[in-house]
């Protein structure tokens, strides 16, 4: 009872519908212009992204910004949640093929979501997403113009059912999404409905989602909760390419301007086509001219990589060196030089450093073996003064 009542915005709902204009994929231009928007709601728009045409590396970069809703689109429909010039890759918001049991019919209602980029410059990323079905007694496929791939559900009790685990005996699972996939249709197979469990299990679901947004709950065969959280969109990670060549087609293409144009910048192939992106120990957008600018590794709060050493940048890297009297070792940290003895250990009163003492013996863990001992030497006065600020010198 209660349950129809829950289920009745479902079903009242008109199935969605998806169209997507094939772009043609010209390149036009390989600078990134000025005046351009780089920002809708909250979502940056970096090049060789636009809202114009003029804006972007070419017309299959161009995206719509909806500014009264705050809402980026490729197309008219696609809802483009966040774009990554590193990752070279996309986030989409794309819908989910739900069939449930209406009561009052005694019939399935259904929606089958479909997604077609074909002619685009996205590939749906096999390594980012899945595809999950979800129900209890559900066959569930994404059909596309070379593939068919699925999954069937049962629960039948032989495992229980718990919150984080997909497992196909407990009204769940999952398949990989084939690679180069720009194109699919989530159908359910008719041999499998919910006629006879909807009482405590009335809907089945197929989408293809982003792996690492997708948990498990129980809830969601018990309830409208997968229905609800997702009716506005389901996060689907695209990949793209500046054209569907690769790099060195791209390069010896002298019909079409080759994009990775900054220095210190180079190119990779995807699935999608080909992708720029900056040199080791560079960052910033590639597709710009002078877009990849150094990393200064040295001025980084979070991971210096030369932890206690005296920290150089230089361009691409950075050099590591410790002060006299000191030496490397293999994870970056400055030690006094060993001095072996086979003596008895001296030791200068307990340890106070600022850094964890993993390796070092102390007076309370000795003894140590031979080739971790670090007996204490104080500092000489010929020690660069720069080394006392890594070391908070003690
Ligand atoms: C923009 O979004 C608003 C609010 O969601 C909607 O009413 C309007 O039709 C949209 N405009 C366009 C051009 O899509
Ligand atoms: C961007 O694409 C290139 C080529 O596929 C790949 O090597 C690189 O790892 C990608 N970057 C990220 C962060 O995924
Ligand atoms: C996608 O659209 C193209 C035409 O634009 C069509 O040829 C193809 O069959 C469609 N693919 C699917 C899976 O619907
Ligand atoms: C799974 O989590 C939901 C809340 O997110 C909870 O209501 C449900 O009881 C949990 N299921 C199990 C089997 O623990
Ligand atoms: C549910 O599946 C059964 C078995 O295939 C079939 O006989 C029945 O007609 C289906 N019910 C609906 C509402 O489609
Ligand atoms: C970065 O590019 C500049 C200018 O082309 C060049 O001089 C420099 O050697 C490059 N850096 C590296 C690490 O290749
Ligand atoms: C510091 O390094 C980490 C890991 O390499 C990186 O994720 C982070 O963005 C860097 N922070 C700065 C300020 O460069």
């Amino acid at each position: 009872m209660e349950f129809a009542r829950l289920l009745l915005p479902i079903l009242q709902l008109v199935a969605v519908v998806w169209v997507l204009a094939a772009v043609d994929v010209v390149p036009v231009a390989a600078q990134s212009p000025a005046g351009c928007s780089r920002r809708c709601g909250n979502v940056d728009i970096p090049y060789p992204f636009g809202l114009e045409t003029r804006c972007a590396i070419h017309g299959g970069f161009v995206l719509r910004c909806n500014t009264t809703a705050g809402k980026l689109f490729h197309g008219d429909t696609v809802e483009v949640t966040k774009i990554s010039v590193e990752d070279n890759k996309s986030r989409f918001n794309t819908w989910t093929s739900w069939q449930c049991y209406d009561r009052s019919t005694g019939q399935m209602k259904y929606s089958d979501a479909w997604l077609n980029l074909t002619g685009t410059v996205y590939v749906l990323s096999a390594d980012d997403n899945k595809i999950i079905v979800l129900g209890c007694n559900n066959m569930g496929y994404m059909i596309g113009d070379t593939y068919v791939v699925g999954c069937l559900t049962k629960c039948d009790g032989t495992s229980p059912m718990v919150n984080g685990t997909c497992s196909s005996t407990s009204g769940c699972c999952e398949a990989e999404v084939p690679r180069g996939v720009r194109a699919y249709n989530g159908y359910f197979n008719p041999s499998y409905n919910t006629t006879k469990i909807w009482q405590t299990t009335p809907c089945n679901y197929v989408a293809v989602v982003e792996s690492a947004s997708f948990e498990f709950s129980t809830t969601y065969l018990t309830s409208t909760v997968f229905y609800d959280t997702h009716k506005l969109g389901i996060p689907v990670v695209m990949e793209w390419g500046i054209t569907r060549s690769t790099c060195e087609q791209a390069q010896n293409d002298e019909t079409t301007p080759y994009a990775c144009v900054s220095s210190n910048s180079s190119c990779a192939t995807n699935d999608a086509g080909y992708v720029c992106r900056c040199s080791k120990g560079y960052q910033g957008n590639p597709y710009i001219v002078d877009g990849c600018t150094d990393i200064d590794e040295c001025n980084n709060g979070t991971s210096n990589p030369c932890t206690s050493g005296i920290c150089e940048n230089t361009p691409g890297g950075y050099t590591c060196s410790c002060p006299r009297g000191q030496s490397m070792s293999d994870n970056g940290v400055c030690k006094e030089k060993q001095k072996l003895t086979w003596m008895a250990l001296v030791v200068d009163g307990p340890y106070q450093t600022d850094r964890p003492q993993a390796n070092r013996c102390t007076p309370a863990r000795l003894p140590c073996s031979l080739g971790t001992t670090e007996p204490r030497t104080r500092r000489s006065s010929a020690t660069p003064a720069s080394a006392g600020t890594h070391h908070s010198g003690r």
